[in-house]
């Protein structure tokens, strides 16, 4: 058996649909890897304090912008921004966000279950004016699907998300524009098939390539982790059978989400991984795995 490698791929600059830069000397550091790579990203809104206002995506934007310089070589990036849904949200300053082209979106982080989601929503019902203003003018609606339940293992939070929150959410506003990102589950790439597109779904480069033994792997491994956290090998198979599809609501999102070392390499380790310097080449390598490279 011959293998043949590919060695040179032209492709159309993509989009990066889930992206943490971070502030600061982290931004700075980060920004030029995602930049170089990618036209476009959706910028994540969990910052210390989060961006909730269309005041606070206009300054993170700005700072984004400034963290440029022009030995990265970068000469066009567009940081698309989201809105960081609380329990307090206002439909009205977030639709007229949308509407002036401050936030292409809306982030839904079900309170305490990820970095930075303690002034998430803790009850998505207080949000139903919310998601019918959303709905009616098409404001995409980006959800962490993970329930924040803790007597619900940890490996069965995006499972339980999608029948005890997002179906619900689906039947009570049809029309909204969801994306379930970075998701990690045969279960969720089934849901994702059944809408027939009408919502979709992010994949990382990570939960491709790893399935949770990679956490454990002759010790704890903490640069592996990241939540949603890795499954089973059979949900890691359905997930590169989604992305190689060529099924359009599945798409690229590459979740980079980097934390200082001290922060991950410590008794209670942050959730993340950066993956901004390879996803392109990770994906790609899973796809000349799949032989679908074509
Ligand atoms: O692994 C993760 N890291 N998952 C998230 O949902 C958030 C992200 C982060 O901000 O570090
Ligand atoms: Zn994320």
């Amino acid at each position: 058996v011959i293998s043949v490698k590919t060695t040179e791929l032209t492709i159309r600059q993509p989009d990066d649909w889930h992206v943490h830069l971070r502030e600061g000397s982290m931004l700075k550091a980060v920004l030029p890897y995602t930049a170089r790579q990618f036209a476009r990203a959706i910028i994540m809104p969990n910052l210390a304090e989060p961006v909730t206002t269309v005041a606070r995506a206009v300054d993170y934007r700005h700072r984004i912008l400034q963290a440029l310089s022009e030995e990265d070589g970068v000469k066009e990036f567009l940081p698309l921004m989201t809105a960081y849904l609380t329990d307090k949200t206002e439909p009205a300053d977030l639709i007229d966000g949308y509407k002036d082209g401050i936030f292409a979106a809306a982030k839904l982080y079900p309170a305490n279950t990820t970095t930075n989601s303690a002034n998430g929503v803790t009850d998505i019902r207080k949000l139903e004016p919310v998601f019918h203003n959303m709905e009616e003018t098409g404001m995409p609606l980006l959800i962490h699907g993970e329930v924040n339940d803790p007597m619900v293992d940890i490996f069965d939070r995006e499972e339980i998300f999608i029948r005890r929150v997002l179906k619900p959410l689906i039947m009570m506003f049809p029309n909204l524009k969801v994306v379930l990102e970075h998701i990690t589950t045969s279960e969720a790439v089934d849901f994702i098939r059944s809408m027939e597109g009408k919502v979709a779904a992010t994949i990382t480069p990570h939960h491709l390539i790893i399935n949770r033994n990679a956490l454990f792997q002759e010790g704890l491994r903490p640069h592996h982790y990241c939540l949603p956290v890795a499954k089973r090998e059979r949900h890691r198979l359905a997930l590169r059978n989604a992305a190689t599809s060529g099924e359009p609501w599945f798409f690229l999102g590459t979740d980079t989400a980097p934390h200082p070392i001290s922060a991950k390499e410590a008794s209670c380790g942050c959730a993340g991984i950066f993956s901004a310097l390879t996803a392109l080449e990770l994906y790609t390598q899973v796809f000349e795995e799949e032989e679908a490279l074509d």
